[in-house]
């Protein structure tokens, strides 16, 4: 009992902010899916099933999910009918169903039937969402323990899925293709679509490099674990280059880092305007050109305290060469939300590692960017 009120107190009133009411009587704000509920209820993505509730571990069905993406585009007219027979007229789905088919985001089974009353499968969900995205590449080829139970339909969706941390899996390297998505997952699932939109910027100033000649290296990193830490490491012994650790002011703790809970880290990556601290500053950032910028994923971004970093320096005329680690997303659009916190800069394209990568593949892949670098002095 005293225990169980110690972790519930430790857990409700963190020292660095108060944990936010979810707005839901059946959504504890420790629970996994707590951040992605709250932000889908601020962003208007996902309403709950009334009476203050969120059935977090209920299914969705396929009309539902086709209200749900039909509401995010505002419910748009519709014309035309659609070709199903289990679709009737007056059913409060029609219109979501007829919206969803004719924008080729969920089809029907053929034979006439598009089956609104099934629940939505997690292959269903990462294909719709990824046919959502325009259909774009797989990115990084994942190889889950259950991948033969992928439909080949789903395959590249589950890929481009997991590479961007949109429909994540159940556990390390299961992804469940045939289970039934649970509203968390769906909630989940949308926060990092939405996110991954919206925070892409429309034109980021990627610019075209003209790398800088001779230029002196820092390598800046931020770890929490150590992987990215390694990578750096590794860098450094290639390049013998000045070597910089962006150090929380206020350490992660392994509770902060959980991210199966509302854990300190998915709260700042669910803040747009979250800037952690950090601890100490570059010595004469002016006699760098060209810096190599390491974090971890999380959440399929870079963590905050690296917008913190980039906020901190006049970074006009450098050269920034972004690498991350994870535990299998690709660097996704982690490096090109960064660029317009350093606008000045030179932003080369990103690399990401796995923790274990080893010292000869980052040397081809630093030999292959094209860069003169000069040893610090
Ligand atoms: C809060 C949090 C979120 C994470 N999100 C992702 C993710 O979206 N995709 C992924 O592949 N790995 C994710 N990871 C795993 C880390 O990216 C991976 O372990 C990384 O190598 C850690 O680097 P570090 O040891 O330098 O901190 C996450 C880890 C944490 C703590």
């Amino acid at each position: 009992m005293i225990l169980a009120l110690i972790l519930a107190f430790s857990l409700a009133v963190p020292a660095f902010a108060a944990v936010e009411d979810t707005g839901f009587s059946d959504v504890d704000a420790n629970a996994w899916y707590a951040g992605a509920v709250i932000y889908c209820r601020e962003h208007n993505l996902m309403a709950g099933t009334g009476n203050d509730q969120f059935a977090p571990e209920n299914n969705l069905t396929r009309a539902q999910l086709a209200a749900v993406l039909y509401r995010i585009e505002e419910t748009p007219a519709v014309t035309g009918t659609d070709a199903f027979t289990d679709t009737p007229d007056g059913a409060w789905y029609h219109d979501a169903v007829l919206w969803v088919s004719q924008q080729g985001l969920i089809g029907g089974y053929g034979g006439g039937l598009f089956g609104p009353n099934d629940s939505v499968t997690r292959e269903q969900m990462a294909t719709i969402f990824w046919r959502y995205a325009g259909s774009p590449a797989a990115g990084s080829e994942n190889t889950f323990a259950d991948e033969a139970d992928i439909a080949a339909y789903a395959a590249t969706a589950v890929d481009w899925s997991d590479s961007n941390s949109i429909v994540r899996p159940v556990s390390s390297g299961t992804f469940a293709p045939k289970s039934n998505a649970t509203r968390a997952q769906v909630a989940d699932a949308l926060m990092n679509f939405d996110r991954t939109q919206q925070t892409v910027p429309t034109a980021p100033t990627k610019p075209d490099p003209t790398p800088s000649e001779g230029g002196r290296v820092l390598i800046a990193y931020f770890s929490a674990t150590n992987n990215t830490e390694g990578i750096a490491n590794h860098l450094d012994a290639i390049l013998d280059a000045g070597i910089y650790e962006i150090t929380p002011e206020t350490p992660y703790t392994s509770a902060d880092l959980n991210y199966n809970t509302d854990c300190r880290a998915n709260r700042e990556q669910n803040d747009a305007s979250a800037r952690p601290a950090i601890s100490g500053s570059v010595d004469n950032m002016e006699q760098y050109d060209v810096i190599f910028l390491g974090y971890p994923i999380w959440w399929g971004q870079a963590p905050k305290i690296i917008y913190t970093f980039l906020e901190s320096y006049d970074l006009g005329g450098k050269t920034i060469v972004p690498f991350c680690t994870s535990g299998s997303s690709g660097i996704g659009s982690s490096a090109a939300n960064l660029y317009s916190l350093a606008s000045g800069a030179t932003w080369l394209d990103g690399q990401r590692f796995s923790g274990s990568t080893s010292r000869s593949a980052v040397e081809t892949w630093v030999n292959g960017l094209g860069l003169t670098l000069t040893p610090a002095a």
